[in-house]
């Protein structure tokens, strides 16, 4: 990550220590570069020059205000899958009718809230969501853009857990259902097809399966024209990988070159849904060694960042890169990064080769500007970490530490009369 450089033996987030972050601040602490992201954000604008598009970004992959904010600035869309998300959007200054609403379980409030706001297509996912959304807006006399998620029947070669576009999972509709779902669709009140829209998972570093998705959707797509649908809109979902230790993902101008391709020429908008692609490279997660502990068959770095704040490693078992802040010698040890959470499965990197670091020192966890925050958690009453936005040589923070009473907010003691 060229925003993350060593300069005079400390390392720096674009023209910042992060040892200065981490001492104003406090530790644990997510930072980010507006950089990294400005820069992101600029290859997809680039390689689509000159093709109708619209990038969403998933606001899943991290939805701090500020960031959310800065991406509307740049004139991005967004991708949300909630009604807290849309909220986010709108409270960002997000523009309604730059948002696709994605997700198997819309609420009917979600629906209504949706439809009121404004937005540019709902991304539906079952007969059984079709009726409700039919239903909803037919009630507030509105028509909800709609475009049908099919989903492809492709391996994206990823995680288990994060791989959507198979045909055992529960996203989307199966092609084969796909051509009685659309004709239902055209029949429904308050319902106007618009699109068709496909996401095959994430952290995908293999272009195939996409280019495979995208041709699928792009012959249904033409057959649906044929047949008098208006298919304005061709939603390839979101997915591009990052390298997080050697994995070799496409650049952003391979993927939209290759999907270009695929679309064949097709001649409405192109949108995307890009998250880890936009931010995972742009974030470090600041923490502090608080002690180093050999129990005779491991050593282990403790450390105050914990599952709490990142739950990756311990959900995925996947790897984020881990370096000290102020490096002292070019030792290395092999540990397990664990932290102070009370389960076995709380760690953020085992048998780990590190340079030696001692207690007090500070680590950053790298590639952790995706799905990182927006995983965190209280539980063993953590409060959550703030974040911080490094622009140049500042930095704002975007988010403040939660405190303990944050802990307890929204909890009621009854009067005990027994
Ligand atoms: N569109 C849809 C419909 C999605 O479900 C997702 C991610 C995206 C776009 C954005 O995908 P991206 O470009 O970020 O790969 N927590 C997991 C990732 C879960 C992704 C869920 N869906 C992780 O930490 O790896």
């Amino acid at each position: 990550m060229s925003v993350l450089q060593l300069k005079n033996g400390e390392l720096h987030l674009e023209e910042v220590p992060l040892a200065q972050i981490a001492e104003r601040e406090g530790t644990p602490c997510y930072v980010y570069s507006l950089r990294a992201i400005r820069e992101q954000v600029g290859q997809f604008r680039a390689a689509l020059a000159g093709t109708p598009h619209l990038v969403c970004f998933s606001v899943k992959a991290n939805s701090n205000a500020a960031i959310l904010s800065y991406l509307a600035h740049l004139g991005l869309g967004f991708d949300i899958v909630s009604g807290g998300e849309l909220f986010r959007v709108l409270n960002s200054g997000g523009a309604p009718e730059k948002v696709v609403f994605s997700g198997v379980g819309k609420t009917c409030r979600e629906m209504h809230e949706a439809l009121q706001a404004g937005i540019l297509l709902f991304n539906v996912e079952s007969i059984a969501e079709l009726r409700e959304l039919s239903v909803v807006a037919s009630s507030i006399g509105k028509a909800a853009r709609v475009a049908l998620r099919i989903n492809p029947d492709v391996d994206p070669k990823t995680h288990p857990y994060i791989a959507t576009g198979l045909r055992k999972s529960k996203f989307g509709i199966p092609m084969d259902q796909a051509r009685e779902v659309y004709e239902l669709a055209r029949q429904l009140p308050g319902i106007d097809v618009v699109g068709i829209d496909c996401h095959i998972g994430s952290q995908l570093t293999d272009i195939s399966p996409i280019v495979e998705a995208v041709s699928r959707v792009v012959e249904l797509a033409s057959e649906l024209r044929k047949r008098g649908f208006d298919i304005r809109y061709i939603d390839v979902g979101g997915g591009l990988g990052v390298r997080y230790r050697d994995e070799t993902p496409p650049s952003v101008a391979e993927y939209v070159a290759a999907v270009l391709s695929a679309a064949n020429g097709f001649s409405g908008t192109l949108i995307f849904e890009p998250g880890r692609s936009i931010v995972a490279l742009a974030g470090v997660l600041l923490a502090k060694v608080l002690f180093l502990k050999n129990t005779g068959d491991k050593s282990f770095i403790v450390v105050d960042a914990a599952m709490t704040e990142l739950i990756r490693p311990a959900l995925y078992g996947s790897y984020q890169a881990i370096v000290p802040v102020q490096p002292r010698a070019s030792a290395v040890h092999v540990a397990d990064i664990v932290g102070p959470v009370c389960e076995t499965g709380d760690f953020l990197a085992r048998d780990r080769e590190l340079p030696v670091v001692e207690s007090g020192d500070l680590i950053a966890v790298l590639g952790a500007g995706a799905y990182g925050f927006v995983m965190a958690s209280n539980y063993n009453s953590r409060p959550r970490p703030p974040e911080v936005l490094v622009d140049g040589s500042r930095y704002h923070l975007v988010r403040v530490r939660e405190s303990y009473t944050d802990l307890v907010r929204g909890e009621r003691i009854p009067a005990w009369d027994c």
